[in-house]
Protein backbone atom coordinates (compact mmCIF):
# COMPACT_ATOMS: atom_id res chain seq x y z
CA UNK A 1 0.00 0.00 0.00
CA UNK A 2 1.38 3.17 -1.07
CA UNK A 3 2.20 5.74 2.04
CA UNK A 4 0.35 9.17 1.98
CA UNK A 5 1.78 10.86 5.00
CA UNK A 6 3.53 13.22 2.70
CA UNK A 7 1.85 14.67 -0.24
CA UNK A 8 4.82 14.37 -2.12
CA UNK A 9 5.61 10.41 -0.81
CA UNK A 10 4.91 8.03 -3.39
CA UNK A 11 5.98 3.84 -3.03
CA UNK A 12 7.03 3.33 -6.81
CA UNK A 13 5.27 0.21 -8.19
CA UNK A 14 7.58 -1.66 -10.67
CA UNK A 15 7.20 -1.17 -14.21
CA UNK A 16 6.75 -4.95 -15.12
CA UNK A 17 6.27 -6.40 -18.37
CA UNK A 18 2.45 -7.33 -17.31
CA UNK A 19 2.52 -3.43 -16.79
CA UNK A 20 4.31 -2.30 -19.92
CA UNK A 21 1.84 -5.03 -21.94
CA UNK A 22 -1.82 -2.97 -20.02
CA UNK A 23 -0.61 0.38 -20.72
CA UNK A 24 1.64 0.22 -23.63
CA UNK A 25 -1.72 1.56 -26.30
CA UNK A 26 -2.31 4.49 -24.11
CA UNK A 27 1.37 5.93 -24.13
CA UNK A 28 0.71 7.47 -27.81
CA UNK A 29 -1.85 9.39 -26.00
CA UNK A 30 0.80 11.42 -23.60
CA UNK A 31 3.81 10.60 -25.02
CA UNK A 32 4.58 14.54 -26.63
CA UNK A 33 4.30 15.67 -23.27
CA UNK A 34 5.75 12.63 -20.88
CA UNK A 35 9.04 11.84 -21.04
CA UNK A 36 9.65 7.56 -21.32
CA UNK A 37 11.30 7.89 -18.11
CA UNK A 38 8.13 9.61 -16.31
CA UNK A 39 5.36 7.66 -18.08
CA UNK A 40 7.52 4.18 -16.26
CA UNK A 41 6.47 5.96 -13.03
CA UNK A 42 2.98 6.52 -14.25
CA UNK A 43 2.15 3.12 -15.99
CA UNK A 44 2.15 1.03 -12.88
CA UNK A 45 -0.73 2.89 -11.50
CA UNK A 46 -2.54 3.36 -14.62
CA UNK A 47 -2.59 -0.55 -15.01
CA UNK A 48 -3.33 -0.91 -11.09
CA UNK A 49 -6.23 1.82 -11.40
CA UNK A 50 -7.62 0.43 -15.03
CA UNK A 51 -7.94 -3.40 -13.73
CA UNK A 52 -9.11 -1.97 -10.28
CA UNK A 53 -12.01 0.02 -12.23
CA UNK A 54 -13.41 -2.98 -14.57
CA UNK A 55 -13.38 -5.52 -11.36
CA UNK A 56 -15.29 -2.47 -9.08
CA UNK A 57 -17.49 -1.86 -11.97
CA UNK A 58 -16.27 1.90 -11.17
CA UNK A 59 -15.96 4.93 -13.34
CA UNK A 60 -13.20 7.69 -13.08
CA UNK A 61 -15.13 11.15 -14.20
CA UNK A 62 -11.81 13.86 -14.91
CA UNK A 63 -12.34 17.19 -14.78
CA UNK A 64 -10.58 19.19 -17.70
CA UNK A 65 -8.22 20.60 -15.52
CA UNK A 66 -6.90 16.90 -13.84
CA UNK A 67 -3.21 16.05 -15.14
CA UNK A 68 -2.53 14.62 -18.22
CA UNK A 69 -2.08 10.99 -17.09
CA UNK A 70 -4.94 11.12 -15.10
CA UNK A 71 -7.01 12.82 -18.19
CA UNK A 72 -6.05 10.52 -20.88
CA UNK A 73 -5.06 7.28 -19.23
CA UNK A 74 -7.67 6.55 -16.36
CA UNK A 75 -10.71 9.20 -17.00
CA UNK A 76 -14.05 7.34 -18.26
CA UNK A 77 -16.00 10.24 -19.18
CA UNK A 78 -13.46 14.11 -18.85
CA UNK A 79 -15.06 17.44 -19.49
CA UNK A 80 -16.68 20.26 -17.83
CA UNK A 81 -18.71 20.88 -14.80
CA UNK A 82 -22.08 20.45 -16.76
CA UNK A 83 -20.58 17.66 -18.72
CA UNK A 84 -18.96 16.14 -15.60
CA UNK A 85 -22.68 16.26 -13.67
CA UNK A 86 -24.84 15.09 -16.80
CA UNK A 87 -22.72 11.80 -16.94
CA UNK A 88 -22.96 11.06 -13.49
CA UNK A 89 -26.49 11.41 -13.85
CA UNK A 90 -26.62 8.58 -16.41
CA UNK A 91 -23.64 6.53 -14.96
CA UNK A 92 -24.92 2.97 -14.68
CA UNK A 93 -21.59 2.17 -12.66
CA UNK A 94 -21.98 1.64 -9.07
CA UNK A 95 -18.60 3.84 -7.93
CA UNK A 96 -17.61 7.27 -9.21
CA UNK A 97 -14.62 8.37 -8.46
CA UNK A 98 -14.79 11.90 -8.89
CA UNK A 99 -10.75 13.20 -10.33
CA UNK A 100 -11.92 17.13 -9.89
CA UNK A 101 -12.60 18.70 -6.62
CA UNK A 102 -15.22 18.11 -3.79
CA UNK A 103 -18.27 20.29 -4.78
CA UNK A 104 -18.42 17.99 -8.12
CA UNK A 105 -17.93 14.81 -5.55
CA UNK A 106 -20.87 16.14 -3.99
CA UNK A 107 -23.10 17.30 -7.74
CA UNK A 108 -22.61 13.63 -8.39
CA UNK A 109 -23.77 12.15 -5.05
CA UNK A 110 -26.23 14.40 -5.23
CA UNK A 111 -27.45 13.15 -8.47
CA UNK A 112 -26.45 9.61 -8.26
CA UNK A 113 -26.97 8.79 -4.06
CA UNK A 114 -27.73 5.00 -4.59
CA UNK A 115 -23.93 5.29 -5.85
CA UNK A 116 -20.56 5.34 -3.70
CA UNK A 117 -19.43 8.67 -4.91
CA UNK A 118 -15.47 8.88 -3.94
CA UNK A 119 -13.10 11.90 -4.04
CA UNK A 120 -9.46 11.17 -3.55
CA UNK A 121 -8.12 13.68 -1.39
CA UNK A 122 -10.84 15.15 1.00
CA UNK A 123 -9.31 18.84 1.07
CA UNK A 124 -9.51 19.33 -3.02
CA UNK A 125 -11.70 22.18 -2.08
CA UNK A 126 -12.54 25.67 -3.99
CA UNK A 127 -12.11 29.45 -2.85
CA UNK A 128 -15.58 29.61 -4.58
CA UNK A 129 -17.66 26.50 -2.63
CA UNK A 130 -15.81 27.77 0.80
CA UNK A 131 -16.72 31.86 0.18
CA UNK A 132 -20.80 31.14 1.24
CA UNK A 133 -23.11 29.03 3.44
CA UNK A 134 -26.51 27.80 3.59
CA UNK A 135 -27.53 30.38 6.04
CA UNK A 136 -26.15 32.98 3.58
CA UNK A 137 -28.22 32.05 0.95
CA UNK A 138 -31.16 32.31 3.38
CA UNK A 139 -30.29 35.77 4.91
CA UNK A 140 -29.83 36.75 1.17
CA UNK A 141 -33.19 35.57 0.51
CA UNK A 142 -34.92 37.53 3.02
CA UNK A 143 -33.50 40.48 2.03
CA UNK A 144 -34.67 40.15 -2.02
CA UNK A 145 -37.81 38.21 -1.53
CA UNK A 146 -39.16 36.93 -4.48
CA UNK A 147 -35.96 37.02 -6.34
CA UNK A 148 -34.91 33.82 -8.05
CA UNK A 149 -31.85 32.21 -6.91
CA UNK A 150 -29.08 31.37 -9.08
CA UNK A 151 -25.95 29.50 -8.13
CA UNK A 152 -23.17 28.21 -9.63
CA UNK A 153 -22.12 24.12 -9.39
CA UNK A 154 -18.99 25.74 -7.51
CA UNK A 155 -21.26 25.42 -4.14
CA UNK A 156 -21.50 22.76 -1.18
CA UNK A 157 -24.65 21.14 -1.28
CA UNK A 158 -26.19 23.13 1.56
CA UNK A 159 -26.00 26.23 -0.58
CA UNK A 160 -27.51 24.48 -3.64
CA UNK A 161 -30.31 23.22 -1.16
CA UNK A 162 -31.46 26.98 -0.76
CA UNK A 163 -31.22 27.69 -4.64
CA UNK A 164 -33.62 27.76 -7.45
CA UNK A 165 -32.01 26.54 -10.18
CA UNK A 166 -27.53 26.10 -10.61
CA UNK A 167 -25.85 26.90 -13.61
CA UNK A 168 -22.52 26.24 -14.60
CA UNK A 169 -20.00 28.72 -16.69
CA UNK A 170 -21.52 27.02 -20.06
CA UNK A 171 -24.89 28.16 -19.49
CA UNK A 172 -24.98 30.76 -16.88
CA UNK A 173 -26.24 33.63 -19.08
CA UNK A 174 -29.18 30.97 -20.57
CA UNK A 175 -30.13 30.02 -16.64
CA UNK A 176 -30.20 33.92 -15.66
CA UNK A 177 -32.42 34.23 -18.27
CA UNK A 178 -35.04 31.70 -17.81
CA UNK A 179 -34.87 32.02 -13.72
CA UNK A 180 -36.20 35.84 -14.68
CA UNK A 181 -38.91 34.56 -16.87
CA UNK A 182 -39.97 32.13 -15.07
CA UNK A 183 -39.92 34.28 -11.81
CA UNK A 184 -41.51 37.46 -14.22
CA UNK A 185 -38.83 39.38 -12.31
CA UNK A 186 -36.18 41.67 -13.85
CA UNK A 187 -33.46 40.85 -11.15
CA UNK A 188 -31.69 37.44 -10.39
CA UNK A 189 -29.31 36.77 -7.46
CA UNK A 190 -26.33 34.99 -9.54
CA UNK A 191 -24.07 33.73 -6.51
CA UNK A 192 -21.14 33.23 -5.42
CA UNK A 193 -18.22 34.29 -7.98
CA UNK A 194 -18.68 38.22 -8.27
CA UNK A 195 -16.53 37.82 -11.83
CA UNK A 196 -18.75 35.33 -13.35
CA UNK A 197 -21.78 37.73 -12.58
CA UNK A 198 -20.45 40.53 -13.51
CA UNK A 199 -19.77 38.72 -16.96
CA UNK A 200 -23.16 37.45 -17.58
CA UNK A 201 -24.67 41.06 -16.53
CA UNK A 202 -22.72 42.39 -19.46
CA UNK A 203 -24.48 40.02 -21.73
CA UNK A 204 -28.10 40.25 -20.79
CA UNK A 205 -30.95 43.28 -19.20
CA UNK A 206 -31.36 41.40 -16.55
CA UNK A 207 -30.30 42.66 -12.75
CA UNK A 208 -27.98 40.96 -10.68
CA UNK A 209 -27.20 40.38 -7.43
CA UNK A 210 -23.91 38.79 -6.74
CA UNK A 211 -21.48 37.80 -3.60
CA UNK A 212 -18.07 38.51 -2.98
CA UNK A 213 -16.48 34.96 -3.70
CA UNK A 214 -14.02 34.63 -6.45
CA UNK A 215 -12.12 32.03 -7.94
CA UNK A 216 -8.32 32.60 -6.56
CA UNK A 217 -6.89 30.98 -9.86
CA UNK A 218 -8.92 33.18 -12.01
CA UNK A 219 -8.78 36.53 -10.35
CA UNK A 220 -5.43 36.88 -10.21
CA UNK A 221 -5.49 37.43 -13.96
CA UNK A 222 -5.13 40.43 -15.14
CA UNK A 223 -5.59 42.63 -18.25
CA UNK A 224 -2.24 44.05 -18.27
CA UNK A 225 -0.99 40.29 -18.34
CA UNK A 226 -3.30 39.66 -21.52
CA UNK A 227 -2.03 42.98 -23.04
CA UNK A 228 1.57 41.98 -22.76
CA UNK A 229 1.01 38.38 -24.05
CA UNK A 230 -0.51 39.88 -27.13
CA UNK A 231 3.17 41.90 -27.41
CA UNK A 232 4.99 39.32 -26.70
CA UNK A 233 2.85 36.98 -29.35
CA UNK A 234 1.61 39.04 -32.20
CA UNK A 235 -1.62 37.71 -33.21
CA UNK A 236 -2.01 35.02 -30.81
CA UNK A 237 -5.62 33.93 -29.75
CA UNK A 238 -6.93 34.46 -26.49
CA UNK A 239 -9.75 32.36 -24.59
CA UNK A 240 -10.44 32.82 -21.09
CA UNK A 241 -12.56 31.37 -18.45
CA UNK A 242 -15.53 33.50 -17.54
CA UNK A 243 -14.18 33.47 -13.70
CA UNK A 244 -11.55 35.63 -14.91
CA UNK A 245 -12.20 39.52 -13.94
CA UNK A 246 -14.22 41.23 -16.52
CA UNK A 247 -11.57 43.77 -17.62
CA UNK A 248 -9.51 40.17 -18.68
CA UNK A 249 -12.25 39.04 -20.65
CA UNK A 250 -12.48 42.64 -22.65
CA UNK A 251 -9.39 41.82 -23.26
CA UNK A 252 -9.88 37.67 -24.95
CA UNK A 253 -11.05 36.88 -28.25
CA UNK A 254 -13.64 34.14 -26.66
CA UNK A 255 -15.10 33.62 -23.13
CA UNK A 256 -16.27 29.90 -22.26
CA UNK A 257 -16.26 27.11 -19.79
CA UNK A 258 -13.61 24.76 -19.55
CA UNK A 259 -14.67 22.74 -22.57
CA UNK A 260 -16.08 25.77 -24.42
CA UNK A 261 -12.16 26.67 -25.05
CA UNK A 262 -11.33 23.29 -25.78
CA UNK A 263 -13.96 23.10 -28.23
CA UNK A 264 -13.02 26.32 -29.93
CA UNK A 265 -9.23 25.30 -30.27
CA UNK A 266 -10.53 21.64 -32.03
CA UNK A 267 -12.81 24.11 -34.95
CA UNK A 268 -10.70 26.45 -35.35
CA UNK A 269 -7.12 25.49 -35.01
CA UNK A 270 -5.59 28.46 -34.34
CA UNK A 271 -1.79 28.96 -35.20
CA UNK A 272 -1.10 30.22 -31.97
CA UNK A 273 -3.54 30.24 -28.56
CA UNK A 274 -3.09 31.04 -25.11
CA UNK A 275 -5.63 29.89 -22.28
CA UNK A 276 -6.40 31.63 -19.67
CA UNK A 277 -6.99 29.47 -16.86
CA UNK A 278 -5.67 26.51 -14.87
CA UNK A 279 -2.57 25.19 -15.98
CA UNK A 280 -3.44 21.40 -17.03
CA UNK A 281 -6.07 22.56 -19.06
CA UNK A 282 -3.55 23.76 -22.09
CA UNK A 283 -1.59 20.61 -21.62
CA UNK A 284 -4.39 18.42 -22.01
CA UNK A 285 -5.84 20.21 -25.32
CA UNK A 286 -2.27 20.61 -26.89
CA UNK A 287 -2.09 16.41 -26.93
CA UNK A 288 -5.56 16.43 -29.06
CA UNK A 289 -4.49 19.35 -31.24
CA UNK A 290 -0.95 19.08 -31.96
CA UNK A 291 -0.94 21.37 -34.39
CA UNK A 292 -1.48 24.15 -32.18
CA UNK A 293 1.49 25.95 -30.43
CA UNK A 294 -0.34 27.10 -27.21
CA UNK A 295 1.49 29.80 -25.67
CA UNK A 296 1.32 28.34 -21.72
CA UNK A 297 0.89 31.39 -18.81
CA UNK A 298 -1.35 29.65 -16.27
CA UNK A 299 -1.85 29.65 -12.59
CA UNK A 300 -2.83 26.18 -10.42
CA UNK A 301 -5.47 24.89 -9.01
CA UNK A 302 -3.96 23.61 -5.46
CA UNK A 303 -7.42 21.82 -4.77
CA UNK A 304 -7.14 20.08 -8.11
CA UNK A 305 -3.89 19.22 -8.38
CA UNK A 306 -4.57 17.51 -4.89
CA UNK A 307 -5.66 14.88 -6.84
CA UNK A 308 -3.20 12.02 -8.51
CA UNK A 309 -2.71 8.65 -9.84
CA UNK A 310 -1.66 7.07 -6.28
CA UNK A 311 -4.25 8.70 -4.62
CA UNK A 312 -6.78 7.58 -7.29
CA UNK A 313 -5.57 4.16 -6.43
CA UNK A 314 -5.81 4.28 -3.00
CA UNK A 315 -8.98 5.31 -3.34
CA UNK A 316 -10.06 2.49 -4.91
CA UNK A 317 -8.57 0.37 -3.09
CA UNK A 318 -9.55 1.38 0.55
CA UNK A 319 -13.04 3.18 -0.84
CA UNK A 320 -12.35 6.23 0.88
CA UNK A 321 -12.90 8.79 0.78
CA UNK A 322 -16.94 8.32 0.59
CA UNK A 323 -18.88 11.52 0.12
CA UNK A 324 -21.84 11.68 2.30
CA UNK A 325 -24.42 14.34 2.32
CA UNK A 326 -27.96 13.81 4.80
CA UNK A 327 -30.53 12.25 2.46
CA UNK A 328 -32.88 15.75 3.07
CA UNK A 329 -30.33 17.78 1.44
CA UNK A 330 -29.53 15.63 -1.19
CA UNK A 331 -33.44 16.09 -1.69
CA UNK A 332 -33.48 19.38 -1.92
CA UNK A 333 -30.41 20.27 -3.59
CA UNK A 334 -30.91 17.63 -6.86
CA UNK A 335 -33.83 19.83 -7.79
CA UNK A 336 -31.79 22.83 -8.74
CA UNK A 337 -29.28 20.72 -10.84
CA UNK A 338 -32.32 18.86 -12.29
CA UNK A 339 -33.40 22.17 -13.61
CA UNK A 340 -30.74 23.06 -14.93
CA UNK A 341 -29.96 20.00 -16.47
CA UNK A 342 -32.80 19.96 -18.37
CA UNK A 343 -32.60 22.79 -19.67
CA UNK A 344 -31.67 23.06 -23.54
CA UNK A 345 -28.02 24.24 -24.22
CA UNK A 346 -29.03 26.88 -27.13
CA UNK A 347 -25.18 28.42 -27.81
CA UNK A 348 -21.69 27.18 -26.28
CA UNK A 349 -20.96 30.39 -23.53
CA UNK A 350 -19.47 33.10 -25.29
CA UNK A 351 -19.29 36.44 -23.11
CA UNK A 352 -18.76 40.02 -24.73
CA UNK A 353 -18.59 43.44 -23.09
CA UNK A 354 -21.95 44.93 -24.71
CA UNK A 355 -22.31 46.73 -21.93
CA UNK A 356 -20.73 47.90 -18.70
CA UNK A 357 -20.35 45.04 -16.86
CA UNK A 358 -22.22 46.04 -13.57
CA UNK A 359 -24.24 44.20 -10.97
CA UNK A 360 -27.51 45.42 -8.92
CA UNK A 361 -25.54 44.88 -5.85
CA UNK A 362 -22.47 42.20 -4.39
CA UNK A 363 -23.25 40.94 -0.93
CA UNK A 364 -20.95 39.11 1.93
CA UNK A 365 -21.23 37.58 4.92
CA UNK A 366 -24.51 40.18 5.40
P1 LIG B 1 -15.95 24.57 -15.85
O1 LIG B 1 -17.39 24.38 -15.54
O2 LIG B 1 -15.71 25.55 -16.95
O3 LIG B 1 -15.30 23.25 -16.07
O4 LIG B 1 -15.27 25.26 -14.59
C1 LIG B 1 -15.10 24.62 -13.37
C2 LIG B 1 -14.05 25.25 -12.58
O5 LIG B 1 -13.84 24.94 -11.44
C3 LIG B 1 -13.27 26.29 -13.23
O6 LIG B 1 -12.41 26.87 -12.37
FE1 LIG C 1 -12.42 26.41 -7.58
FE2 LIG C 1 -11.00 28.06 -9.08
FE3 LIG C 1 -9.98 25.68 -8.44
FE4 LIG C 1 -12.04 25.88 -10.19
S1 LIG C 1 -9.97 26.64 -10.47
S2 LIG C 1 -11.86 24.47 -8.48
S3 LIG C 1 -13.16 27.61 -9.31
S4 LIG C 1 -10.47 27.37 -7.01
Amino acid sequence: MPAFGNEFERETLPYTDAVKEKTDHLYPKVASFIPKFEWRLHAPYIAAINDLKKQKNAVILAHNYMTPEIFHCVGDFAGDSLQLAKEAARSDAEIIVQAGVHFMAETSKILCPEKTVLIPDLRAGCSLASSITGADVRLLKQKYPGVPVVTYVNTTADVKAETDICCTSSNAVEVVEHAAKEFGTDTVILIPDQYLARNVAAMTDIKIVTWAGACEVHERFTAEDIRELREGNPGVIVLAHPECPPDVLAEADFAGSTSGMSNYVKEKQPNNVVLITECSMSDNVALENPKVNFVRPCNLCPHMKRISLPKILRSLQTMEHEVLIDPEIIEKARRPIERMIALPLKRQSMYNHLHAPEVAAVEARI
